[in-house]
């Protein structure tokens, strides 16, 4: 349905009222959300279905949700879209996380609101979505007794940024079909070891913990229950200035069947 002159205004507003943007987001009528990174680009290295019709996907670690919403274009039945409850749920470093405790109410609220929730939801409201919600949640609570399964689970650049990559490789087995798929990317600079390395990449402002190669993410994925991986791919993120740049491993993963 094509959008009147007032709301077309309206959606810019919203837009131009956020401060922060992980996505750039094509939402027609020339707008477009002004993130760091177009992931449109890259989506023929994720080997998504064409079509998602009738499937349930969960996508964690949504940010301002260019994955979630495009699994709802491409016909998913419902796409639950995990995301943090707040910029201090982030897995931070104690020292970190006593400058975070330091800070006024208000001054946390503007940072939830403008990096954690506003931009998921303009995103929604600007494709007129109704098949994808978001929830609250730390990926070491995801639990199928609560959320069902998946036929497609997705994890997008996320596992650096938590501290036991493995748990949340369980839980997200957890929640994924026996007949559905997790697929996940990492950003490594580890793309050509043939071992199963990990490197600790921590620092006290960040949240990054871990650099895996391809080799320790397939043996991670394989320890977890997930004995078949395919569609192995790697490219390199941009953001739009394109001084950024970060190597980064693809791959689908299948559960053992029964
Ligand atoms: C680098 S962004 C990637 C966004 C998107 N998945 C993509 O691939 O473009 C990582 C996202 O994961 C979220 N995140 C970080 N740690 C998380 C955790 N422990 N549980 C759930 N989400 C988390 C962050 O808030 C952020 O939105």
């Amino acid at each position: 349905m094509a959008r009147t002159q007032q709301q077309i205004d309206d959606l810019k507003r919203k837009i131009a009222q956020i401060q922060s943007w992980y996505h750039r987001i094509d939402l027609g009528d020339d707008i477009e959300t002004p993130g760091h990174f177009r992931m449109a680009d890259y989506l023929k290295y994720y080997n998504f279905p064409e079509r998602m019709d009738g499937m349930r996907v969960l996508d964690v670690g949504a940010s301002t949700g260019f994955f979630a919403y495009e699994f709802e274009r491409r016909g998913a039945a419902e796409v639950v879209a995990v995301e943090l409850p707040s910029w201090e749920a982030h897995d931070w470093t104690p020292r970190y996380r006593a400058e975070l405790a330091a800070k006024s109410d208000q001054e946390k609220k503007t940072v939830d609101r403008e990096v954690m929730f506003d931009g998921f939801t303009v995103v929604g409201e600007g494709y007129r979505s109704t098949r994808t919600k978001r929830i609250w949640k730390a990926i070491y609570d995801l639990r199928a007794a609560e959320l069902g399964t998946f036929d497609l689970v997705f994890s997008g650049a996320m596992l650096m940024h938590v501290r036991d990559p493995i748990l949340g490789i369980q839980r997200m087995r957890e929640c994924c079909k026996p007949s559905g798929r997790l697929i996940v990317s990492i950003s490594t600079t580890m793309m050509d070891s043939p071992d199963p390395v990990a490197r600790f990449v921590g620092e006290w402002n960040q949240c990054n913990w871990w650099q895996m190669s391809p080799a320790a993410l397939d043996s991670i994925l394989n320890c977890c229950d997930f004995t078949h991986i395919d569609h192995r791919d790697r490219y390199t993120l941009q953001d739009v200035t394109g001084q950024f740049h970060d190597p980064t491993y693809v791959c689908h993963a299948f559960p053992r069947q029964e």
